[in-house]
């Protein structure tokens, strides 16, 4: 099986740990390819629980390779920072390959986010403040200072010259804030490039022959669709790619070679910082899926925005991402519930829509039109096959498979390695 690409279907946070994790020592590389250190994936192995940020989840499984692709914004400091809270419990991260051409996020660029971001005021995204937004947009500017300039002084001080001329302008005239001097942000680069250098190489190349091998490669999106500039609720988005599209030009892996694209969807929808979300609770049933659902950021530890399943979301995910197979994360979270409403389309100003609209203020309109699922009270989380699920909770899994476009191949039942019930292999 060469290249397969696990996304986020929703606003992120949807378990996409989980489904790595299932998929385990079959996998010989695990990719991730966007995103930086904003991200954060929880990872269960027996009573330890993982806290991952940037580094791809397949650090935790011995034999697999964990690449940090070229499309990734690298923090070094929490690069190393997560290599020795691992290497202290015992994990091995020498087989970690970090792409020379993954840019770096510079510690005024995590001054600037923050700082933009409190500038815009009612008109802020909601940002994690890593310093993600301003990196990107150096890479598009070219701007960006990459891991290879790392080994290089003279280039990384010219870069670094040219990048400040326009930064310090905007640090001091701007944002009133002390301009930062050359040195001080090469000294602090130069300082990782001895530990860095054995991890670096060209991972398109490594990626290419791996898959030539036929080893299977794992293509991890940190965030999700609705969050991707391009497909996502702009600009209440990340900067980067999130969808399948970048999981190629992020690795360097040709779409051609990618055969199977798994979309990772929660029994219900979280999403946090600003932006809209039609689903949205604001009653007693949002701080009932956000207490019994544990939806705090692994990042932030934001509380989470929550709502019921949106299956317009999830059929344009499926769209966009040529999603082949779904994992259903969380249904254990829903026990309990009388009856459980599943937004199936969406009214916008008396015209119903199925499909997602078009227009930004339309979806800041859409209210969801409801379908009423009964619920069930039996504990699913001992439930290893779908014939185990009370009748109520196969006749939820089979209606929002109808609604959303592809199968649902794997059902998660709990936060365990082992609590999930599968229904098509996912490789
Ligand atoms: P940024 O990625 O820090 O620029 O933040 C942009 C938007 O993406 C904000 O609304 C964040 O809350 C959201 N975001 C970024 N990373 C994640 C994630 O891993 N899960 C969920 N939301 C995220």
């Amino acid at each position: 099986m060469p290249a397969v690409v696990i996304v986020g279907a929703q606003w992120g946070d949807e378990g996409k740990g989980k489904a790595t994790d299932l998929l385990g020592s079959r996998v010989d590389y695990v990719v991730k390819f966007n995103g930086g250190n904003n991200a954060g994936h929880t990872v269960v192995i027996g009573s330890e629980k993982y806290a991952l940020h940037l580094l791809p989840s397949g650090i935790l499984t011995p034999g697999c390779v964990p690449v940090i692709g070229n499309g990734v914004v690298v923090d070094i400091g929490v690069l190393f920072e997560e290599i020795d809270g691992l290497e202290a419990r015992g994990v091995d991260t020498s087989a970690l390959q970090v792409s020379a051409s993954a840019h770096v996020i510079p510690e005024y660029n995590k001054v600037l986010d923050k700082v933009t971001e409190r500038f815009l005021g009612s008109r802020k995204i909601g940002t994690t403040g890593r310093g993600i937004g301003p990196t990107y947009a150096d890479k598009m500017n070219r701007q960006g200072i990459r891991v290879q300039d790392i080994f290089d002084e003279k280039i990384l001080t010219q870069k670094v010259e040219g990048a400040l001329e326009l930064k310090n302008q905007i640090l001091t005239k701007v944002y009133n804030r002390r301009a930062v001097t050359v040195d001080e942000v090469v000294d602090e680069l130069r300082a990782y490039a001895d530990r860095l250098a054995p991890y670096v190489t060209d991972t398109t190349l490594l990626l290419d022959r791996a898959v030539a091998e036929g080893k299977t490669v794992l293509l991890e999106a940190g965030q999700a669709t609705m969050l991707d500039v391009d497909h996502g609720t702009y600009p209440f988005v990340t900067s980067s790619s999130a969808t399948s599209g970048g999981a190629a030009t992020g690795s360097g892996i040709a779409p051609t070679r990618i055969e199977r694209v798994i979309g990772i969807v929660k029994a219900y929808t979280t999403r946090v910082g600003e932006g809209p979300f039609p689903t949205e609770l604001h009653d007693d049933s949002g701080d009932f899926l956000r207490e019994q659902g544990g939806e705090f950021g692994t990042t932030t530890g934001r509380p989470r925005r929550c709502g019921w399943y949106d299956s317009v979301v999830a059929r344009y995910a499926a769209r966009v991402n040529g999603v082949t197979d779904f994992v259903l994360t969380k249904l254990d979270v829903l026990t309990g519930l009388e009856t459980i409403p599943v937004c199936v389309a969406y009214d916008v100003d008396g015209v119903r829509h199925d499909e997602m609209p078009v227009n930004q203020t339309d979806f800041h309109h859409a209210v969801p039109v409801y379908e009423e699922l009964p619920g069930w009270s039996e504990d699913i989380s001992g439930a290893r096959s779908f014939e185990e699920l009370p009748a109520n909770a196969q006749a939820y899994v089979r209606r929002v498979e109808e609604l959303s476009g592809a199968r649902m191949s794997v059902i998660g039942v709990g936060p365990g390695r082992d609590q999930a019930i599968v229904c098509h292999d996912l490789l």
